[in-house]
């Protein structure tokens, strides 16, 4: 086959409108994610509250429209309680999923400061491994139930009177896992999961819920796991959620690249076994998906084996991020946008530090690592109504994937705009990619801007020390005739194609 690739976008062929959320983050009382990373008091930059304002900055250039919070393993062994109220009285916690101590200086009602100041808006966890509907219930009162009850009078007494509002809600994390504290079976999960969601419904009928789904792709359990969850929480909950990260321990970067094809196939797995609930209760609800954690995570896994216990805010799982992590993560965006239809929220993890596009120094500097810049890219171009990616690729096989396409594309159309954008990941280690693209319903185009995140090394990472080494330039050759765009995409690159739509 001709080395080049071909990509017909039609505005009438649509998968459907992004759901905005996709573009969320996570963070979790886990490492230095929270203390050193969003929150330390005598930071220069910090704020009267404490926050970071230069992890902010980062932060809002993002867009983040979501964050899940607290956990992650961490929820499952959590006491909510222990972070509100005057800081002097909080408890210092062994806390068992990661084996450090939790010293609670930060909490539900200065999570919610932080999303303010960072604008964005919550996705909370509550736990259902050691606790259960007794304590989400609270919770729910104490976060969401205006005044004239205990939990909601004693919010007010907390400094916060108004109710905070929080309408996105887990219902436990990765209860699947034998990791997981309280770890347990689907049907035992969905019973829990199920009474839980009916208490804090009753307290607030606004809310959202995510049912815990596998918690990876390769879990021995999925997909039954989700069809025996959902056939138990179908009438109460709204999305189930998926897990995934992906990993080059072996320094195969043709498979490592080809991975996010897993992606595409757990959520079109997770959306068949939903439909297959939905048919057989007879149902009208469609289970939507919230992927609430992925990213590529195993550069930090020696490390972290040999970190000594009950240490505060240690710097765990601080995988430094190189140029072929950045060109994953652009492919997983695409699988996200691809299945806009049912993907609705979906959450990088995590936000800073751990495992994150945003790594920071104690007392010292914050930088962007390489994949800051296509989940930037996605958050801020990818909104609008995403295309059916109709594409002829040359193809490679690697160790786990077959015909996996050079190209990876999804475009998306903003209406309000009047904006194409068109997200591609060019697989090829060696070579450019010719690419054409048809965009035959759309009239005239004009080139915006073609953005490309490329680099001579695929090892190559940004440090402290060189923060910018990997950096997007504007500066790519897709050239535009009437309706159709050339490029040569460079070798093993992210690019952004914009285009204004011609009146
Ligand atoms: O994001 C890091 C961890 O990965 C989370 O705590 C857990 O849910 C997952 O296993």
């Amino acid at each position: 086959m001709e080395h080049q690739a071909k990509m017909i976008v039609d505005k009438d062929f649509t998968i459907g409108e992004v759901d905005k959320r996709i573009f969320g983050s996570f963070i979790e009382h886990l490492g230095r994610a929270v203390y050193g990373g969003i929150y330390e008091p005598g930071h220069p930059s910090a704020d009267e509250q404490g926050f970071r304002t230069d992890v902010l900055g980062l932060v809002k250039g993002l867009n983040v429209p979501i964050v899940r919070y607290p956990g992650g393993n961490f929820v499952s062994g959590y006491n909510w309680e222990d972070g509100v109220g005057p800081v002097s009285e909080r408890p210092r916690r062994l806390e068992l999923a990661w084996r450090t101590i939790e010293p609670n200086l930060f909490g539900l009602n200065e999570f919610m400061d932080w999303c303010k100041k960072a604008g964005t808006e919550a996705m909370m966890a509550v736990n259902l491994g050691t606790r259960g509907p007794d304590e989400a219930r609270a919770l729910v009162e104490y976060a969401n139930h205006p005044s004239g009850s205990y939990l909601s009078d004693l919010r007010a007494a907390h400094g916060y009177k108004q109710p905070h509002g929080i309408r996105t809600w887990c219902l436990g994390n990765e209860m699947d896992g034998p990791w997981q504290i309280g770890a347990k079976t689907a049907a035992e999960y969905g019973r829990i999961a199920t009474e839980t969601a009916k208490v804090m419904k009753w307290v607030d009928p606004t809310l959202e819920l995510v049912a815990c789904g596998s918690s990876a792709l390769g879990m021995p359990t999925f997909p039954e796991w989700e069809a025996t969850v959902l056939d138990h929480t179908y009438d109460h909950v709204d999305y189930i959620s998926l897990h995934q990260y992906y990993g080059n321990k072996n320094g195969d970067s043709a498979n490592f690249l080809a991975q996010s094809m897993g992606m595409d196939s757990f959520i079109n797995t997770v959306v068949a076994t939903a439909d297959y609930v939905q048919a057989k209760k007879r149902g009208k609800k469609k289970i939507n998906l919230s992927f609430d954690e992925w990213n590529v995570w195993f550069h930090s896994n020696d490390a972290d084996n040999k970190l000594d216990p009950w240490q505060i805010a240690p710097p765990q799982l601080e995988d430094v991020y190189n140029h072929e992590d950045a060109l994953v993560v652009g492919c997983m965006l695409i699988s996200l946008l691809k299945r806009a239809d049912r993907v609705k929220m979906a959450c990088i993890a995590q936000l800073v530090n751990v495992i994150a596009p945003i790594m920071t120094e104690n007392g010292g500097a914050a930088w962007k690592q390489t994949i800051y810049y296509p989940y930037l890219h996605a958050s801020l171009f990818g909104r609008g109504t995403a295309l059916v990616p109709l594409i002829t690729s040359p193809k490679y096989d690697s160790i786990d994937y077959t015909d996996v396409p050079y190209l990876e594309a999804v475009a998306v159309h903003n209406e309000e705009l009047q904006e194409v954008t068109i997200f591609a990941v060019n697989r090829d280690l060696n070579n450019p990619l010719p690419l054409h693209v048809d965009l035959r319903s759309f009239g005239g185009c004009s080139l915006i801007e073609h953005i490309v995140l490329e680099s001579d090394d695929l090892k190559a990472a940004n440090t402290a020390a060189q923060p910018d080494r990997v950096a997007p330039h504007n500066k790519g050759n897709a050239t535009v005739s009437g309706n159709e765009v050339s490029a040569k995409l460079a070798k093993a690159s992210w690019n952004v194609i914009r285009l204004k739509i011609n009146k």
